[in-house]
C-alpha cells in the first residue's frame, strides 16, 4: 500500500513523498451514546483505516489531495482558519488550526490521504483523518504531545471546528488501539485499561448497512441536549456530574423529575447501557462470551426503543441475527441512524452467514448490505 501511494504520491506532486502514515477507524463492542455522558465505553480500533503519504514544502501552503473524494485544496499558511463548505478538508484544516492556535511553527505541506474505511459508514472516518493528521504533524515538527492529547485535540476538532457535539470515544480510541484488545475507557476520567477480546470460536462481523447517514449530525446533537435537559431535572433529587454517574437505582428512585417520557427513555438508556459495560467487563474477563452477546442484545433493543438511534435498516440486521444459530449477538455500532452494525459469529459459519444474511436484507431493505471480518488492529502509526 505504502509503494503504491507513494506512486500516485509523485503523479500528484511530482516529487518524492518524505513520511507515511496510517490511522484505523474504529467500532464499538458496547457503550453507545454514553461517552459524552461521562460513561464507559468499550472500542477497539480495526484493520482498515486512512493513509497519509506527505512532504513538507518552501511555499507556505498546504496542498490537499485525497484519493477518495474529486475536491482538492491549495491553502496558504495562515494563522488561524475557519470551516469552509463541508468538504473533507476541512478535517485536516481544523486540526492544523488547533496546532496553530497553540503556538506550534508549521510549514507548508504536500499532503495525500486515502482511506478504504467505508466514508460516513459509523467507523470514524472523520477521527482516523484527523487523529492520522495530528500524528503526522507531531511526527514532522517534532512537537511532545501524547496520543491521549491527540485524542483530545481531535476532539475539539470535530466539536469548534466541524460542530458535532460528539465525546472522546472515537478520536481515543484510533489513537489508543492495540491489536487483539478491545478498550475499556472511562470518559468521565480518561482512565483506561485494555481487555482481552478473547471470543474463542466466534468472529467479529462488520456489517455495513449501506444506509446514507442523513441528518445525523443534527440528530446527534439533538441527542447530546435532550442528556443535557435530562440530567439538569434529575439534579434536582440526585447529586451527580453527569448522566453515567446515576446508577440503577438512584435513577428509579428519582425518574419521576424528569416528567417528560422523551427525555426519561433517552435518561433509562444511557443508565443502563452504563451498567451494561461494567456487566460485559466481567462476562469478557471471565470468558463469557455468550453472556457477552446477550448485553451486545440488550444495547441494541436500547438504542431502538430508548434512545431512537437505530431504524429499520440495523434492526433488520440484528433480526436475522438473533434468527441465525451460529450468531450469538449483534448491535449498531457508532452513532446509528444507519452505518454498521457489528455481530459475533462462529468462524467457519461466516460465510453461510454472510450470504444468508445479504439474502434477507437485500429482499427487505431493498439493496445489498457489505458483510466483512474484521481484525482488532493497533491504532495510529508511522508506516516505516
Ligand atoms: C459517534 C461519536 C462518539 C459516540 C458515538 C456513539 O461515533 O463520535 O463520540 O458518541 O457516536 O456512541
Amino acid at each position: 500500500m505504502k509503494e503504491e501511494l507513494g506512486k500516485k504520491f509523485r503523479e500528484h506532486f511530482g516529487k518524492e513523498p518524505e513520511f507515511s502514515f496510517f490511522c484505523p477507524g474504529r467500532v464499538n463492542l458496547i457503550g453507545e451514546h454514553i461517552d459524552y455522558n461521562g460513561g464507559k465505553v468499550m472500542p477497539c480500533a480495526i484493520s482498515l483505516g486512512t493513509y497519509l503519504v506527505i512532504s513538507r514544502n518552501t511555499d507556505k501552503v498546504f496542498r490537499f489531495r485525497c484519493l477518495n473524494f474529486p475536491e482538492t485544496a491549495n491553502i496558504h499558511l495562515q494563522s488561524s482558519y475557519s470551516k469552509t463548505g463541508k468538504e473533507w478538508f476541512n478535517y485536516p484544516l481544523g486540526v492544523i488550526n488547533e496546532f496553530l492556535k497553540e503556538g506550534y511553527t508549521l510549514s507548508g505541506l504536500d499532503v495525500l490521504y486515502y482511506g478504504n474505511l467505508p466514508i460516513g459508514a459509523g467507523l470514524s472516518s472523520s477521527a482516523s483523518i484527523e487523529v492520522l493528521t495530528a500524528y503526522a504533524l507531531k511526527t514532522i515538527f517534532g512537537i511532545d504531545i501524547s496520543n491521549k492529547d491527540i485524542a483530545l485535540l481531535g476532539k475539539r476538532v470535530e466539536n469548534e471546528f466541524i460542530g458535532v457535539n460528539s465525546g472522546i470515544m472515537d478520536q481515543f480510541a484510533v489513537a489508543m488501539g492495540k491489536e487483539h484488545k478491545a478498550i475499556l475507557l472511562n470518559c468521565d476520567t480518561l482512565e483506561y485499561e485494555y481487555l482481552p477480546f478473547e471470543t474463542g470460536d466466534y468472529i467479529l462481523v462488520i456489517i455495513n448497512s449501506n444506509k446514507q447517514r442523513a441528518l445525523a449530525d443534527s440528530k446527534y446533537n439533538e441527542r447530546f441536549a435532550e442528556c443535557g435537559k435530562a440530567l439538569k431535572l434529575l439534579k434536582k433529587g440526585v447529586h451527580a456530574e453527569n448522566l453515567c454517574a446515576i446508577d440503577t437505582n438512584m435513577f428509579e428512585n428519582n425518574r419521576s423529575l424528569i416528567n417528560d417520557p422523551v427525555l426519561e427513555k433517552r435518561a433509562l438508556h444511557v443508565v443502563s447501557e452504563n451498567e451494561r459495560v461494567k456487566e460485559s467487563q466481567k462476562a469478557l474477563s471471565a470468558g463469557q462470551v455468550k453472556r457477552f452477546g446477550e448485553l451486545m442484545y440488550a444495547s441494541h433493543q436500547s438504542l431502538q426503543d430508548l434512545y431512537e438511534v437505530s431504524g429499520k435498516e440495523l434492526d433488520t440486521i440484528v433480526e436475522f441475527s438473533k434468527m441465525y444459530d451460529g450468531c450469538i449477538g449483534a448491535r449498531m455500532t457508532g452513532a446509528g441512524f444507519g452505518g454498521c452494525a457489528i455481530a459475533l459469529v462462529k468462524k467457519d459459519q461466516f460465510d453461510d452467514f454472510a450470504g444468508k444474511l445479504t439474502t434477507y436484507y437485500t429482499q427487505k431493505i431493498g439493496y445489498a448490505p457489505g458483510v466483512f471480518a474484521s481484525a482488532i488492529g493497533d491504532g495510529v502509526r508511522e508506516l516505516n
